[in-house]
């Protein structure tokens, strides 16, 4: 069958790459790709929140499946759209996405339904939020709190703030930085310590099966410094879940959370994100995405051995239980290389030199990349690519994918030395 993938970043690259190992799959479309992804899949000039407009390419192609990346179109209701047309999409329905979509509503949904989750308090208002916290529910002037806009805000509507007047500061500057709408309402959250990581899953309305447990690193700086990112790299390793911690989070936070959907009337089909903090008290749950994250999926997907196709019809069908899904053991990694001033304003245009010459075992997911009129590769982004790659354990993992960065370079090109150590 013929498939189309929606995105343009180094998740979609990771998600046609995977698509293209399946025999399954037909012809291969990203709406609307870049130029690593034009190797592997025929880019089409359709923006990704323009779902009516997705629908009709699939419905006038006789696209068999298609696989939202991000989660602009699933919060416009992508899911609905095309299951109206009879299209079908591995994309959670507009109501299952507010989980993701909305903060305040996850928070409540969490409530409703035990998950465990950090104490929080939902604000009306920027100001009210204020008045919450002077009211010192959440400590005095020297306690730490999470402030975060209600909205969706690709990564930029959460800060951490160390004291009283860092976290005013952050609700005052909120709606400039992401925008009135998602920083209208406010959650005010108590801040944790312990260990995050992520957790994703393939949920087919009742069922589901784990991916290996990852971890991304969100600083610029190595030794985490510097501003936020969208994500600088991943790992995936055993260590970072042991068998007892994944049962806790299966029975304390997974069926809960898939018990509470079909109670409320919105079955949820796609894939899961769990955002985890592992406390002393056990795991507590700061987030869902209803979707792949990026770049937690290029280190996930090089271990998938299992057939996508067959997942995402396993996924479709309701059918996730009678199907043995296949990783590699093992670990992963992979590591971000940026432009110049990411994640700032950043300089394009720089001729990227050696990324089609990795070791054996390397992958190389294109996140920011255009073509010169010579046909070589430019920088086009803030994250340009995502030097990836399995192997049996961690150590060595890191060692083959660094040694993949080594061979790559332009002006100004940066990344995290750190990685998974
Ligand atoms: N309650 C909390 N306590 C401590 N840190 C938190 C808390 N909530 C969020 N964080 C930190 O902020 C980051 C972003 O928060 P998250 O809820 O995942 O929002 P988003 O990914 O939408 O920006 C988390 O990865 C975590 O590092
Ligand atoms: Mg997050």
């Amino acid at each position: 069958m013929d498939v189309l993938v929606v995105g343009s970043g180094g998740r979609e690259h990771a998600l046609c790459r995977a698509f293209r190992r399946s025999p399954k799959a037909g012809k291969l479309y990203c709406a609307s790709g870049n130029a690593g992804i034009a190797q592997d899949a025929e880019c089409v000039a359709i923006a990704p929140d323009d779902i009516k407009a997705l629908a009709d390419f699939a419905q006038s192609r006789n696209i068999g499946l298609t696989f939202i990346g991000g989660e602009v179109p699933l919060a416009l209701g992508v899911g609905d759209e095309f299951a109206a047309r009879g299209l079908n999409a591995i994309a959670p329905s507009r109501d299952a996405s507010q989980l993701e979509s909305s903060k305040s509503f996850a928070k409540d949904f969490m409530a409703r339904h035990g998950v465990p989750t950090p104490r929080y308090v939902t604000a009306h208002s920027p100001d009210f939020a204020i008045l919450e916290l002077e009211s010192g529910d959440f400590g005095d002037e020297s306690a730490p709190v999470v402030v975060k806009a209600d909205g969706l805000a690709a990564g930029k509507g959460v800060v951490v703030a160390k004291n009283r007047a860092d976290a005013i500061a952050a609700i005052s500057g909120m709606s400039e930085l992401v925008g009135t709408a998602a920083a209208e309402k406010i959650v005010l959250e108590e801040c944790l310590t312990g260990h995050e990581v992520s957790l994703l899953a393939f949920v087919d309305g009742e069922n589901f099966a784990l991916m290996p447990p990852v971890r991304d690193h969100k600083r610029i700086g190595d030794g985490d410094t510097g501003p936020n990112t969208g994500g600088m790299g991943t790992i995936t390793d055993a260590s970072l879940l042991n068998g007892d911690e994944l049962t806790q989070i299966t029975e304390a936070v997974i069926r809960p959370t898939l018990h509470g959907c079909i109670r409320e009337g919105f079955r949820y089909r796609g894939v899961l994100f769990l955002g985890l903090m592992m406390t002393k008290d056990g795991p507590q749950l700061l987030e869902y995405n209803v979707r792949f994250g990026d770049p937690e999926t290029q280190a996930i997907l090089v271990r998938l051995e299992a057939d996508l196709v067959d997942i995402c019809g396993s996924m479709i069908s309701g059918t996730l239980a009678s199907s043995e899904i296949k990783w590699r053991p093992g670990s992963s990694a992979c590591v971000v290389l940026a432009a110049e001033g990411y994640p700032g304003k950043v300089r394009t245009g720089d001729v990227i030199d050696g990324a089609q010459d990795m070791p054996t075992g390397v992958e190389v997911f294109h996140a920011g990349t255009a073509l010169d009129p010579q046909h070589r590769f430019i920088t086009n982004g803030g994250r340009v690519l995502g030097v990836t790659a399995a192997g049996d354990d961690l150590a060595s993992t890191l060692d083959l994918v660094y040694s993949g960065v080594g061979r790559i370079s332009w002006p100004g090109m940066q990344y995290r030395h750190d990685i998974g150590k």
